[in-house]
């Protein structure tokens, strides 16, 4: 069975020849998004792997379904950009990876930190030898109160890792986790808005969670709150963002990911016209910190990112159970 690897960049290659050996698979790689077209055009009976910068629905799961495409994995950890319920539907089977949370987790507390300690304007100045102090001084974590809203796997590591610094840690989760109950205090989401200066997402994106953060929640929250997003753009909308920064409200935004982001983020736009308005408004704030969807991006996880795709074709394709198969 031949393995279709789509949305592949350079710095995956030398894992997916490295999985090839390994599990002797037949892998082609491709760095387009996948299309209609490009699945038309794929060998019968093969399997997919994509990356998420693109939407897979009905048309995609379609063409799969009518080339005998059976396998489909997502080489991340969240799968909102798959259109699960149809992919069931057609018998077409999905997996995503759990690649170790460790590197989405220290991304969240940098960010955090950058947000308190001012730091993008301070980066900024040192750029043109400006050593001033002037509007820097920041806050210290230990005096004050996170709240982690998702304590999956990656929310977990975050709450342990914020252990380390002193915070009131609370949480927030649909089912408490045992295991966390001696760093964190869970509370409603109610209590988050109210109570902490500081508020990260970790939660998936559903029709549930979909714009979560909104000008009815914000404001909830405390003058000042510090928000942070290393989970999904559109857990958070954008216009109430906007008008938030605007008036203080928020504090600080950290966010790795924006609603809309597909086109934009892990390409270089330098030379293009940016036309997405609201990115470029409210990225221009000196207490916005927007990166580029990067938090997963170590080498550890890229590697198992790659690997957990592979396997988990692999597993699906040969009937053994497969951890991370979604349907
Ligand atoms: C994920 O693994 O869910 C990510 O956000 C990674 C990114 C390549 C889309």
């Amino acid at each position: 069975m031949k393995i279709y690897a789509y949305e592949v960049r350079d710095d995956e290659i030398d894992y997916f020849t490295q999985a090839q050996k390994k599990f002797d698979a037949d892998i082609i790689l491709k760095p387009q998004l996948l299309t209609c077209g490009e699945i038309r055009a794929l060998e019968p009976h093969s399997a997919i792997s994509i990356l998420g910068l693109e939407r897979c629905d009905k048309d995609e799961l379609d063409s799969m379904a009518m080339q005998d495409i059976r396998y489909l994995a997502t080489r991340t950890v969240g799968y909102d950009h798959i259109d699960l319920e149809y992919a069931k539907k057609v018998g077409i089977h999905v997996c995503n990876v759990g690649y170790a949370p460790d590197g989405v987790a220290d991304f969240t507390i940098m960010l955090m930190l950058m947000c308190l300690r001012n730091y993008k304007q301070a980066l900024w100045r040192a750029h043109v030898n400006d050593f001033s102090l002037n509007g820097l001084m920041g806050r210290e974590l230990s005096g004050l109160t996170v709240g982690i809203m998702g304590t999956g796997r990656i929310g977990a590591r975050v709450a342990r890792d914020l252990s380390g610094f002193g915070c009131r840690i609370l949480a927030y989760n649909r089912h408490p986790v045992k295991e966390l109950e001696d760093i964190v205090t869970y509370v409603t989401q109610e209590e988050i808005y109210r109570q902490c200066d500081i508020i990260t997402l970790h939660l998936p994106l559903t029709q549930e969670t979909c714009h979560m953060i909104n000008a009815n929640t914000i404001r909830k929250m405390k003058d000042g709150v510090v928000l942070i997003n290393c989970a999904r753009g559109a857990l958070m909308d954008m216009d109430s963002l906007i008008d938030a920064v605007e008036t203080s409200k928020i504090g600080a935004l950290g966010m790795d990911c924006v609603e809309n982001e597909e086109g934009i983020i892990h390409l270089d736009r330098r030379t293009d016209i940016f036309s997405d308005r609201k990115l470029a408004y409210l990225r221009q704030f000196k207490n916005v910190v927007h990166t580029q969807h990067m938090a997963f991006y170590t080498d550890g996880a890229v590697r198992s990112m790659v690997d957990g795709a592979i396997q988990g074709i692999l597993d699906m394709a040969g009937n053994r159970s497969c951890r991370t198969q979604l349907v």
